[in-house]
């Protein structure tokens, strides 16, 4: 990967060539869940199996640039002795880590402010010697009636732009992760609305703090409908509303806008990403930094088994080129067979 200098550089190598990101940042209790869907259970050391078969598939190169990891995964060693993160290095992706600490009620509406703040500064020296290169912080955004409200929305968003900030002091890129919720039945309109605030709010936060756009990413949900949403808007209009909301708050001189999934479905998370990128008109790069929508297909595939972990590499390695290729506008629905 050659010799990367400063934070722009990291942060453009990490979605060049339609590049995106495996976010493999499961917190423990999250990750127990997804073992529990298949049987297994979640312990360090299954937790590293998994982890190190995902890192070892063949599909890594050229369709990952950076890989997200969980406190516990940035200090794992593969069976073999070779720290996880070299597996990762040698798949020509960065390792990333996770520095955010859950989420804190506010008042009675079910919304939450993210936190980690305190100590972070600490924690940011570590992990850069530990050789995390970019950071992941994640607000969540509920949608309802009459939510967000304007305090959820601010104090996240403030949150995230002091966070950005402090990572960019120790020389790593920061990913900023305003998600606003699929969960729940309202309209993409109201997903556009909820989703333009955070928008809106962050990147005059970021530009407030002295954040160096040029050094950072944001990873943003699509502009969809709800979940349980009677009508739901198709891909056409998903991929249109979320370009248009993009283009009216997000500077032209981000390197990388990279999309959570959120719980859309694999072929979905793909064929949106490839109709944005169809439909183009914009500078920042526009990639992935999926989690279920890259591992779903691989962890039913391993089943905690060693004999089943070529079959669960090739199903990680699809997902990776679909969505390489979703990157720059070329996928097919026709290549999923
Ligand atoms: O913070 C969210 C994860 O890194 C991305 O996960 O693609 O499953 O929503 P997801």
């Amino acid at each position: 990967m050659g010799d990367l200098n400063n934070i722009e550089e990291v942060a453009n190598y990490i979605v060049a060539d339609g590049k995106g990101i495996l976010a493999a940042d499961e917190s423990n209790p999250t990750c127990g869940k997804r073992f529990d869907s298949i049987g297994v259970d979640s312990n360090e050391e299954s937790r590293r199996d998994y982890r190190e078969m995902l890192f070892r598939s063949e599909g890594m190169k050229g369709n990952i640039g950076g890989v997200i990891l969980f406190d516990e995964t940035i200090r794992q060693e593969a069976e073999d002795g070779t720290p996880l993160i070299n597996i990762i290095l040698d798949q020509g992706a960065l390792p990333g880590i996770k520095v955010d600490q859950g989420l804190k009620p506010i008042g009675e509406s079910g919304e939450s402010l993210t936190q980690g703040l305190e100590g972070l500064d600490e924690r940011l020296k570590e992990y850069y010697s530990l050789g995390a290169r970019f950071t992941k912080w994640r607000a969540v955004i509920k949608v309802g009636d009459l939510l967000p409200t304007d305090e959820a929305v601010v104090s996240n968003m403030n949150a995230l732009a002091e966070y950005a900030k402090l990572v960019q002091d120790h020389n790593m890129v920061p990913m900023v992760e305003p998600e606003v919720l699929m969960d729940g039945n309202h309209s993409i309109d109201h997903c556009f609305e909820a989703t333009a605030r955070s928008l809106d709010c962050l990147f005059n936060l970021l530009d407030d703090k002295g954040v160096n756009i040029k050094g950072t990413i944001l990873k943003p949900n699509m502009v969809t409908s709800g979940s349980e949403a009677p009508i739901k808007a198709d891909i056409d209009e998903v991929a249109n509303q979320t370009i248009k909301c993009l283009k009216m708050y997000v500077p032209d001189d981000l390197p990388g806008v990279t999309f959570l999934s959120g719980g859309q479905s694999d072929l979905d998370s793909t064929a949106h990403l490839d109709a944005m990128n169809k439909i183009g008109g914009f500078t920042w790069k526009l990639s992935f930094s999926y989690g279920r929508a890259l591992q779903q297909a691989a962890l039913k595939a391993w089943m905690g088994k060693k004999e089943n972990s070529s079959l669960a590499q090739k199903a990680l390695s699809h997902r990776a080129h679909m969505n390489r290729l979703a990157s720059d506008g070329s996928w097919s629905a026709s290549l999923e067979n």
